[in-house]
């Protein structure tokens, strides 16, 4: 009989069951999906982002449908790091959920990261911290992960004041050099880099004259991305060693598979949860087949098969 392919894997210290995850901010805090989602299969949940203080996010709307994709600035609504730790966490953690939890932050400031990563440290029920370096739709959000230099002080400064929990850099592609700021990151100390947050876009209504999102630009998410996400991947994937989180436009096997061959040692599935909350639950289950038709026994195996041995036809 054929051994059934370990789907184990590792983020750094970070170690799941399985590679497939929900992303930050499609999956709320996983309470308005119980009922559809069986939790326990899923290889993590990254909730919502929360900031220290409660923010009330932008003006609506807030999203709009594109051509095979998502607009949104949401603008990190939420109500704040205190209220997050006393009225979901102790459920998230709980055995009703019974996956990993990822407590996804942003910040202001720089100070206010390992302000944060402080407060969390030795909580009961996070698995790891993901730094949400990258939000396009809030002042100030977006500059820790434009430059090398600060993304690894902010990464650094986290894991300084958090040292037990395994951290993840999320980054933003709406950078020039995207190898560069990933450097910068696995620099800082981080076990993995989550590629990649929203592309910065705008839809406009041409009768009345204005961007139909409230906040006028906004990140553009769901199939329309994959490429673009799969690109960035495959780029540090060649170019640095941290391990990769993989996050955009996934909703098939198939995706799951493109993101692992090219480096990716997990992936995060987010805009497709809005239109089937069962999507990752049902990759997990197909993984085993796809693996064995790659030819390997593990998904460690499967991580960058592509990127490692592809060479451009000369
Ligand atoms: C409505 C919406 C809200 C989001 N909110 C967050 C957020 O709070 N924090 C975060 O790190 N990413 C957030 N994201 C980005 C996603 O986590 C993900 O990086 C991005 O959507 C690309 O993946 P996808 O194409 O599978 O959706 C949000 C995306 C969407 C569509």
């Amino acid at each position: 009989m054929t051994p059934v392919p370990a789907l184990a894997t590792s983020l750094g210290r970070l170690r799941l069951a399985n590679p497939v995850l929900v992303a930050s901010g499609t999956f709320g805090y996983a309470r308005e999906m119980a009922g559809l989602v069986d939790f326990k299969k899923l290889g993590g949940i990254v909730p919502k982002t929360v900031t220290l203080n409660p923010r009330a996010g932008n003006p609506p709307p807030r999203t709009a449908e594109t051509t095979s994709g998502l607009i949104n600035a949401i603008g990190l609504d939420n109500d704040g790091l205190e209220y997050f730790l006393a009225n979901h966490l102790p459920w998230l953690a709980s055995a009703e959920v019974g996956c990993p939890i990822i407590l996804n932050i942003a910040a202001k400031t720089a100070e206010e990261f390992p302000r944060m990563a402080a407060r969390v440290r030795g909580l009961p029920g996070i698995a790891a911290l993901e730094l949400n370096l990258s939000c396009p739709n809030v002042a100030g959000g977006i500059d820790f992960a434009t430059k090398p230099e600060l993304c690894r002080a902010v990464v650094a400064s986290a894991r300084d004041a958090c040292p037990d929990l395994p951290l993840l850099a999320k980054l933003t592609p709406n950078v020039t050099n995207l190898v560069e700021i990933a450097q910068g990151a696995a620099e800082g100390g981080c076990d993995a880099v989550s590629l990649v947050n929203t592309f910065l876009g705008i839809v406009i209504d041409w009768r009345r004259k204005k961007p139909v999102l409230g906040n006028g630009m906004g990140g553009l998410s769901g199939p329309a991305i994959k490429p673009l996400a799969l690109r960035c991947v495959w780029q540090v994937a060649r170019a640095v060693k941290v391990p990769i989180v993989g996050i955009g436009g996934i909703a098939s096997i198939d995706d799951v598979m493109e993101f692992l061959v090219a480096g990716a040692s997990a992936v995060q599935m987010g805009t497709v949860s809005f239109y089937n909350p069962t999507a990752a639950t049902m990759v997990i289950d197909q993984l085993p087949e796809a693996l064995a038709t790659l030819g390997v026994h593990s998904v460690k195996e499967a991580v960058g098969l592509a990127a490692k041995t592809w060479q451009p036809t000369p």
